[in-house]
């Protein structure tokens, strides 16, 4: 079939659909595939966590996802935009992103790092001068309030406060640009437990109080079992597991971590 039918398939079977990838391949340099050939769809907005080792290719596929990694096969439809050059800016607009090392400005305060995720939005002058509309500031106050800030704490430079206040703030500057599907690479890795469960917890009310999809990386399993709708699991760059917590059964689990080490099945205390 030549590429071009292909796609226009793919493109007409991603439509209505949150997120779909289709076949994504990638390598970098000599080694085996970062992605050996990944494919799932997520139709409406659910908990889904990527489970899998460090080296399973979680990180690959959400850049990818976000358009940081150029693939070498398969397509990704976003709300059922293709990711392509000429469509990157409308992708990433539908996307929020919650990072690992929480990805906010230290110099600024908890405020003023969640109104600047509505920076795509507002013209060069309103950013120049901190010129937000008042709505903005509003709605940044408000989910501030809802992550659990006080407002001292929203005063707070970023660098002053706690790593589960910093993602809290990562999250509501995530939701502030309204986006349909959050991408979050091991959001609670450098959290304690207790608080990696609250950030988890405010993940789950993404989807169930704003509708947003969640794809979520972890290589915590009990953390993945008690949070998530759906897990897919990652072994190698390959798909090896995907189905809710209760089909993940001790023996899956263990496929999942073989070969990742004598503690093979990590949990968030033994992380
Ligand atoms: N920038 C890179 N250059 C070369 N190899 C990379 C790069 N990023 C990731 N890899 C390799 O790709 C594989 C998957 O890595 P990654 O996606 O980071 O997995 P995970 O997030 O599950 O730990 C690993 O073998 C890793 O060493
Ligand atoms: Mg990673």
């Amino acid at each position: 079939m030549p590429a071009k039918r292909s796609r226009s398939i793919a493109s007409q079977a991603s439509a209505g659909r949150l997120l779909s990838c289709d076949g994504l391949v990638k390598s970098y340099g000599d080694g085996p595939p970062a992605l050996g050939g990944v494919s799932f769809v997520m139709e409406a907005p659910q908990f889904t966590v990527l489970l899998g080792s460090s080296g399973s290719g979680k990180t690959t596929l959400l850049r990818a996802i976000a358009g940081l990694v150029p693939l070498d096969q398969g397509e990704i439809h976003v709300t059922g935009v293709a990711l392509t050059r000429a469509n990157l800016k409308t992708v990433r607009r539908r996307l929020g992103m919650v990072h690992q090392e929480f990805g906010l400005t230290d110099r600024l305060t908890a405020a003023q790092n969640v109104l600047a995720g509505a920076a795509p939005d507002l013209s060069w002058s309103r950013l120049l001068f901190q010129a937000y509309p008042t709505p903005l500031r509003q709605r940044a106050c408000s989910l501030l309030a809802e992550v659990g800030l006080t407002e001292i704490q929203a005063n707070r430079k970023a660098r002053e406060l706690s790593g589960g206040q910093r993602q809290r703030v990562g999250i509501a500057r995530a939701l502030i640009g309204q986006p349909q599907l959050f991408l979050a690479d091991e959001p609670v890795a450098n959290l304690d437990p207790q608080t990696a469960s609250g950030i988890l917890a405010l993940l789950r009310e993404a989807v169930t109080v704003h509708g947003v999809g969640v794809l979520c990386s972890l290589h915590q399993t009990d953390l993945a079992c008690q949070y998530a709708d759906r897990i897919i699991g990652l072994q190698g760059g390959r798909l090896v597991f995907d189905g809710p917590p209760a089909d993940l059964s001790p023996a899956a689990t263990a496929a999942l971590f073989a070969g990742a080490g004598a503690a093979a099945v990590p949990t968030s205390t033994a992380a």
